[in-house]
Parts: C-alpha cells; sequence; structure tokens
C-alpha cells in the first residue's frame, strides 16, 4: 500500500462550471505531485460501485445520479500524509461547513454537489486509484 498518495475526483458540477484549472491550481499550490490524470465519465454501474459504502443511505440514488451527468477529471496526488492533507484541504462534506479558503468553501454548491472527491483511508486511496487507472496511466 502506498501511504503517501490520495485519489480524487473533479466532480461534474466542478468541469461544468468550468472550475477544473482553478482547483488543479489550488491543488497544486498545496503542494501535490499529480501521479495520474484522466477526463472520464462514470456509468451507473461505476458510480453504484464507487459509492457502494453509502447505498443504504438516503441520498444513494441521488449521489449516483449526480456523479454520472457529466465527465470527472480523475486524479492521483502524492505528498507526504495525502490522505489527511487532502481531506483538510478539501474541507468538510457540507460547504457551509467547510473552513474558509478550502476547495469546497471555494468552489461547492451545497452538501450534495460539493465540487470534489478525496480518499478517507490509506486502502481506500489505493483501491479508488486502481477503480479509475492502470498502473500505466500511473506515472
Ligand atoms: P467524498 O466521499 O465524495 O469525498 O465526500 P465525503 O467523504 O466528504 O462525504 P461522504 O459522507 O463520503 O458522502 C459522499 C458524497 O455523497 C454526497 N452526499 N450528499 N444530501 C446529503 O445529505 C449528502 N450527504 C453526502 C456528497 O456528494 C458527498 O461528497
Ligand atoms: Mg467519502
Amino acid at each position: 500500500m502506498t501511504t503517501n498518495r490520495t485519489f480524487t475526483m473533479l466532480k461534474p458540477d466542478s468541469v461544468e462550471k468550468g472550475n477544473i484549472g482553478a482547483i488543479l491550481e489550488k491543488i497544486n499550490a498545496a503542494g501535490f505531485r499529480i501521479v495520474a490524470l484522466k477526463l472520464t465519465q462514470m456509468t451507473d454501474r461505476d458510480a453504484k460501485a464507487f459509492y457502494a459504502v453509502h447505498k443504504e443511505r438516503p441520498f444513494y440514488g441521488e449521489l449516483v445520479e449526480y456523479m454520472t451527468r457529466g465527465p470527472v477529471v480523475a486524479a492521483i496526488l502524492e505528498k507526504s500524509n495525502a490522505v489527511e492533507d487532502f481531506r483538510a484541504l478539501i474541507g468538510a462534506t457540507n460547504p457551509e461547513e467547510a473552513a474558509v479558503g478550502t476547495i469546497r468553501k471555494l468552489f461547492a454548491t451545497s452538501i450534495s454537489e460539493n465540487a470534489v472527491h478525496g480518499s478517507d483511508s490509506d486502502e481506500n486511496a489505493a483501491i479508488e486509484s486502481a477503480f479509475h487507472f492502470s498502473e500505466r496511466e500511473m506515472y
């Protein structure tokens, strides 16, 4: 397991609003190195599998619709303490509770449409990275 890597997606709302460049700039400025990067659209099956941990939650259907309605930017990021530091950079799930200067505070619309995903553990970072990228797409 690689402990200095995390996985992110710039969610469909970020792509729709033209915020890819601005968000990548924040990620870069915070000291993350981009290991892998692509624009890709998840299928219904992909999103259901990716967020399977939430399948009993009331927002699951809405979440799957949101995450499949357009392309996302998927990326693997490298930095010491990557998972924790990236969660700090993106801020709380609900942008109203996110700290000033965080990506969600700056770019998210609501708790449902919150601009970015960040892995919540080293184990999930590895699983989610492998979900979107083959070894030969990681640099
Ligand atoms: P993510 O997995 O996308 O990085 O977000 P997170 O850890 O901060 O939040 P999580 O609890 O894992 O929820 C996954 C995503 O589901 C949507 N959500 N909607 N309407 C709601 O109450 C609600 N709660 C969560 C958000 O898109 C959230 O990021
Ligand atoms: Mg999560």
